[in-house]
């Protein structure tokens, strides 16, 4: 079967048109957008922006942050994260990440998938992995428990 690739993305996997999604998933991928702006990047010159939505509708968004000692850096997500969870809001229900890479989407790094699954609290938190530019906008439309099956958590026992 030829496979179709679509914004560096499997065709088969969950791809959609921004226009097609729901306008609070829609502001959520803008919010990451803008977020982005702030990326503190001198060391990789990769900006990324992400934004997460609280269930009391609230966005929290963020951009990653560099460090000249590498192991220092944080990433977009776990800035937004830190953001909503240190206001007392920590009830996630989705996250947008919004980087610029020609063949492919970003999606949250090993580290930050697994500080996410931190807070699905017994649900998930649906998760959208957009471009800045390249319209018609595609999204890839997935979880984080999609992308971190049998994560590391305490909720399975001691
Ligand atoms: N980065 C993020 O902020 N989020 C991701 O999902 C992928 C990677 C950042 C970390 C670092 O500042 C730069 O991108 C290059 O890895």
């Amino acid at each position: 079967m030829t496979q179709v690739f679509i914004n560096g993305a499997r065709d088969d996997l969950n791809v959609r048109e921004f226009q097609s999604l729901d306008h609070s998933i829609q502001e959520l991928i803008l919010a990451a957008t803008e977020a982005r702006k702030q990326a503190y990047c001198p060391y990789s010159n990769f900006a990324v922006g992400a934004a997460l939505r609280t269930s009391d509708g609230t966005i929290y968004s963020g951009c990653n942050i560099e460090n000249g000692a590498y192991a220092t850096c944080i990433c977009a997500e776990r800035t937004a994260a830190v953001k909503a969870i240190s206001e007392g809001k920590r009830d996630f229900v989705a996250c947008a990440v919004v980087a610029q890479q020609d063949n492919g989407f970003t999606t949250p790094c090993g580290v930050c998938r697994q500080f996410l699954s931190e807070f699905v609290n017994g649900k998930d938190i649906a998760l959208y992995a957009a471009k800045p530019t390249n319209l018609p906008l595609r999204v890839l439309c997935t979880s984080v428990l999609q992308l971190l099956p049998n994560g590391f958590s305490f909720a399975n026992g001691k």
